[in-house]
């Protein structure tokens, strides 16, 4: 496994293989990531994956200072799962000074995670546009539990016609429905025990929707029920949204996605389930 820090060296390298599938992550990796590794070494001849902690990404009072961090375990768990090609850049080396540009993506990160973070999607969207750029990836994995990272980061390839298949593998979830989150590593066990409240409510709400409920308040009724029945979480939101354009729906005529995000203790988590 060849680890490269500059944008210079990860071109070299990119520049000496076929088919690469690409693994963007913030590190402090767990089975989620290492199930994307999975699916882009099946896919692909070669597989790279990238650690940064992408500063742009997180608001003023969010947790970058502390976001977990463990580089030497990463770097064995991405060898272990027979990564080729990891991208570990500095700072400095993404956001060189003078650094002037971003790229949004409107509409579908005005609300949700966008309407609580303001400016996380377009951190998001400029990072994720360089490491395409910098890396060159045939392919690019994200996982479904961030949800609308997908849908922007599908918007973006799409309108900038950047020559990636973008991929969205499912949630990886503990055995009680948490789904896994480097974020997870802040809960105490009291909170760890009742965080897999939010998964509850979204399975409620399935069960609604697969018994027939097609009345979108019933189902955001049932997910803030689950979670409302934990007195230590308080709901940031609760959606049952078009899963392409992310606006609420009233009724559910096909598919909804089914999304939440909670705060436990100073920890804020999100999941979702697609009602299909
Ligand atoms: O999902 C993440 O870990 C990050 O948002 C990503 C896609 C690596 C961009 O920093």
């Amino acid at each position: 496994m060849k680890v490269v820090r500059t944008v210079a060296e990860m071109r070299a390298a990119r520049h000496a293989v076929g088919d690469l599938g690409l693994v963007p992550t913030m590190g402090y990796l767990h089975e989620g990531h290492l199930s994307l590794v999975a699916r882009a070494r099946a896919e692909n001849a070669a597989t790279a994956a990238s650690i940064f902690v992408n500063p742009t990404q997180f608001g003023p009072n969010e947790d970058l200072a502390r976001y977990p961090r463990d580089l030497p375990r990463d770097l064995a768990l991405l060898e272990a799962a027979g990564v080729d090609l990891v991208f570990v850049p500095e700072a400095a080396e993404i956001y060189p000074p003078g650094f002037a540009t971003a790229v949004e993506v409107r509409g579908v990160t005005d609300v949700l995670e966008g309407a609580v973070r303001p400016g996380h999607f377009a951190g998001v969207a400029t990072v994720v546009a360089k490491l395409f750029n910098i890396v060159q990836p045939t392919r690019a994995y994200f996982g479904q539990k961030d949800a609308q990272q997908c849908v922007v980061i599908r918007a973006m390839a799409r309108d900038l016609d950047l020559p990636v298949e973008v991929v969205v593998a499912p949630t990886v979830r503990e055995a009680d429905g948490l789904a896994l989150s480097s974020r997870n590593s802040y809960l105490t066990p009291e909170q760890r025990a009742v965080a897999p409240a939010i998964y509850r409510g979204l399975q409620a709400a399935k069960a609604l929707f697969d018994g027939g409920e097609r009345d979108a308040e019933a189902l955001r009724r049932a997910i803030r029920a689950a979670v409302e029945a934990e007195p230590q979480m308080s709901i940031d939101y609760v959606s049952v949204a078009d899963p392409e354009t992310l606006r609420e729906l009233t009724r559910v005529t096909s598919q909804a996605l089914a999304s939440a995000a909670v705060r436990l203790g100073t920890t804020r988590l999100i999941d979702n389930l697609l009602l299909a």
